[in-house]
Parts: structure tokens; sequence; C-alpha cells
């Protein structure tokens, strides 16, 4: 006899009240062990795919590449959402993937899956509809379909089957039958794989259920979604191998009270992770924002009506570009005391006192407000002279003219640092119709070459030189 935690699989030939490896409470069971080498063997008994002949062996990686190159084929996704969700993907679907899609509960896994499988179902580019199979083990078929039509997409998705099921081997039956172009899993910690131990979820399922989704999708060439839920500390719940196994993971991340919501690729087997997809949640589901620059600008900032305390700052995230407003307030009140809202506590203390110190600024009799719109979190550096000169333009009353954007970091010396990307955020600022462009003095040279519509670059060496050529 020995005692086998339910979670983890972890097996002890005693009792534990906790299991010495995954430190669960009460989740150790006794069990013979025939019994379990017994449940091993039926468990996989149909599902260990042969391999290609030719793999068997070493192979020349000359002779690997020879012929068609699977890696370089992918499915193409269509239209604007397909792009989105393509340039995340690192440039379509790569057959016999694995996908898996953290995020938080409610932010949009659903919503999005089910539109990327509609639109794999109707092809495109990719040729003509067929099937492809969404597993919901977290919602009814009703419910989706209620989902699907409000959405609207009745037309055009003949070809989407739903199926409610949380048995692996029964949704691989189905699947053999069906031989979709995709399938998707809603959600991985509610499958389980009949012969192994532990409940829905835990460690062990998890683990077994991702692996033989990735034995389906390598021996089939069919792409495999999965969803992901995540823990409270942002991680995706279940064992970090289970990121290991996959070839592509991705985040989808967006603030409660936003209807933006960003795909983000932080492992891809087949690409850069260099990426970010942007979108917008609406009544009918997720819309691509194809030109996203402008979505965290208020709208004073894009009318001529300018208020003291706003500036623009320029960050760059993936392979995304976004000016940010930077609001702040200056009041007089306690020795400098404040409250910031996007950007951490400590970069806020930073800038003020090398405002107080390098820049001469009497903000010891001021509370300080920060604030960073639509709620985003800014953890770029560049965005600290953005930061320093919100707080000059209101400490001053002076409001910055809305044609200013401004780039760089601060150093303890009040002097201007320059930053990763600065062409690229350059690009991005001049196309927005921007006509200055506060830079570091170091970084004013390379961008001299640069076609910037008419734009002026102004660098400066130190915060000093910021409030004259400004204010
Ligand atoms: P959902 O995809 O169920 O989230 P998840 O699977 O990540 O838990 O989406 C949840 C939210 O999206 C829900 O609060 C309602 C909103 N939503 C829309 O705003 N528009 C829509 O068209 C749909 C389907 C959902
Ligand atoms: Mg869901």
């Amino acid at each position: 006899m020995i005692w086998v935690c339910s979670t983890c699989g972890n097996s002890s030939s005693q009792w534990w009240g906790s299991c010495k490896s995954c430190e669960a409470m009460g989740t150790m069971t006794q069990t013979s062990v025939s019994q379990t080498e017994f449940v091993e063997d039926k468990s996989r008994k149909s599902w260990i795919v042969p391999r290609k002949t030719d793999e068997l062996g070493p192979q020349r990686l000359t002779d690997v590449n020879k012929g068609v190159n699977q890696l370089t084929w992918r499915i193409p996704l269509s239209g604007v959402f397909g792009a989105e969700v393509s340039r995340v993907l690192g440039g379509g679907l790569v057959p016999g993937c694995l996908v898996l899609v953290g995020g938080d509960p409610g932010v949009g896994k659903s919503t999005l899956l089910l539109q990327i499988a509609a639109m794999v179902a109707q092809g495109g580019d990719s040729g003509g509809p067929a099937p492809v199979l969404y597993i919901s083990g977290e919602e009814s078929v009703e419910q989706i379909g209620n989902r699907a039509d409000r959405m609207g997409m009745g037309i055009g998705t003949e070809e989407l089957f739903l199926y409610s099921s949380t048995d692996i081997e029964d949704i691989l039956e189905k699947a053999q039958l069906l031989s979709p172009r995709a399938l998707i899993i809603d959600s991985i910690q509610t499958m389980y794989l009949k012969g192994v131990s532990g409940s829905a979820g835990g460690i062990m399922q998890v683990n077994e259920c991702t692996s033989t989704l990735l034995r389906y999708a390598k021996s089939t060439d069919v792409p495999v979604f999965l969803i992901g839920h995540v823990t409270k500390t942002g991680e995706i719940a279940g064992p970090r191998v289970l990121e290991h196994i996959v070839d592509v993971v991705l985040y989808m991340e967006g603030e409660r009270y936003s209807s933006h919501r960003f795909l983000r690729s932080v492992k891809n087997r087949f690409g850069s992770t260099d990426e970010l997809g942007v979108f917008e949640m609406s009544q009918s589901g997720l819309q691509a924002v194809s030109n996203p620059s402008e979505i965290f600008l208020s709208e004073q900032q894009l009318d001529f009506d300018v208020l003291a305390g706003l500036a623009i700052a320029v960050i760059v995230d993936g392979s995304r570009t976004f000016l940010i407003e930077i609001q702040a307030l200056c009041t007089p009140g306690m020795p400098v005391s404040g409250s910031v809202t996007g950007i951490p506590q400590s970069r806020f203390n930073m800038i003020t006192r090398v405002l107080m110190k390098q820049a001469g600024l009497k903000l010891q009799d001021n509370v300080i407000f920060v604030n960073v719109v639509s709620g985003v979190k800014l953890t770029d550096t560049a965005g600290d002279l953005a930061i320093a000169a919100a707080i000059c333009s209101s400490f001053l009353e002076s409001p910055i003219p809305n044609d200013v954007a401004f780039i760089g970091e601060i150093g303890l010396g009040g002097e201007l640092r320059g930053v990763s990307r600065m062409e690229k955020r350059v690009n991005a600022v001049s196309k927005l119709g921007y006509r200055k462009c506060i830079v570091p003095k170091s970084a004013e040279k390379s961008l001299a070459s640069l076609d910037l519509g008419g734009m002026k670059v102004l660098g400066c060496k130190n915060l000093k030189e910021v409030i004259n050529t400004v204010f």
C-alpha cells in the first residue's frame, strides 16, 4: 500500500497531513501499488501516437530542411482581426502547434477564442470553410451559442462545432471523427484524463491532459488552443511545466474599467515574443485596433484647449508604440507628499526630489498628484521626462502646448538619458502630427537624418534645459 497525493501525484510510504511535495492539506489517499500500475497502463492505451518512420533516428540538418518546411508554412488568418492575432502568433497559425492563452477571469479569453474559431472555420485566404471544434468544460453548448448570437456571429459559421465535455479521451474521439482545422479547449483546468490521479485542475491532471493534447496536435498537425486560468499572483494556474510543454504562451490583459484588451506573446517557438495585439471589447466581441498609438490620449489632448499639468510620454511595448498622457496636480499643502497612480511610488519620489534639488523647483510646500490616464501602468523609464514635465507644468501653472511630446529617462543628477528604440518612438510622434519632441541631447544627432515631416527634435542635456525650452 502507498499514499498518493491527489493534487501532485507525489507518493509516500506513510500518511502525511500535508503533502511533502506540494504542501496541499489532506490530499494523501491510500492506493494499492498494483492499482496504480494498472491505471497508468490503461490511461496510455490509445494516445501514444506512432512517430513518422523517418524521425526514428538522428537526421542530418541539411536533410531536415529539404522539401516543405513545416515551420514556415502557416495557416493565414484573414481580415483586420486575423491580422492582429497573426501578428501576436508571429505571422499565422503553425499547423500542429499548441497555444496556451492565459488571463484573468472575465478578461475575454472565451470571446477571443470563439472569434478565432469562427475565423479559422470560415477560411478566407486559407481556402474554403473547414470544421473547427470548440470544446467547453465551463459552459454549456447553449451558453456558447447565446454568446455567439450576441456577438452577431450567426452568418458564415456553419463549420464551427461546439461540444461541452471535460473528458479528454471523449474529446479526442470526437475530434478524430471530425478532423477539424483547429481544436479549442476552454479551459485546460476543467479537463481530466481517465486513470490519472488527482482532480481536474490539479498538477497531475493538467500535466497529463496537456501532454496528451500535444501528442494529438503533433501527430495530426491540427493546431490546438488551450485556455488557462490565472492565479491571484498572475501566473497560469497549475504546474509551471505547462508553459514549458506548449509551443506558444499568450497572455490576455486589460484593465477592469477599460475596454482595451492586449494580447501579449511571452513564449513563441515560431516567432518573436516582441509582439503585442491590441483589441477593443465591444458589444459584438473583440475588434482589432490597428492604429493604437492614440488610445491612451484623453479627449482634452486631442482638442486645442490645454490645461496646465498635462504632458505626453512615448512608450514602447512589444512592437507597438503608444503615446500616453500624464497628468499632474500640485497644490499648496503639507510638505512634499502625494498620491500616484500608474507609476511606481519610488520613481515618483526620485523624480520629485531631482526636480527640487537639480532643477531648483520649490516643491516642498506642495501636495503632488500624478496620474497616468486609462489606468495604464507605466514601467518604461522613457516616461520619466513626461512625468517631470507634467509636474513642472502644474507647479508653474503654465500649460504645455499640445503638440509637444517628451521622451527620456531622468538620472539622479537631473540629466536626461537615452532610451531604447528612440527612432521608433520619434517616428510615432511625428506620424500623429506633433510639432516638437523633447529628447536627451545624446540622442539628437542620430535622429537628425530621419524624415519627420517637419517635426522638430529638441535635444536637452538636463531638466533645467527642458524647463527653459518648454516654459
Ligand atoms: P469572457 O470571454 O467570458 O471572459 P473569460 O473567458 O476570460 O472569463 O468575456 C467576459 C466579458 O466580456 C464579460 O464580462 C462580458 C464581456 N463581453 C463584451 O463586452 N462583449 C461581448 O460581445 C462579449 C461576448 C463579452
Ligand atoms: Mg471563459
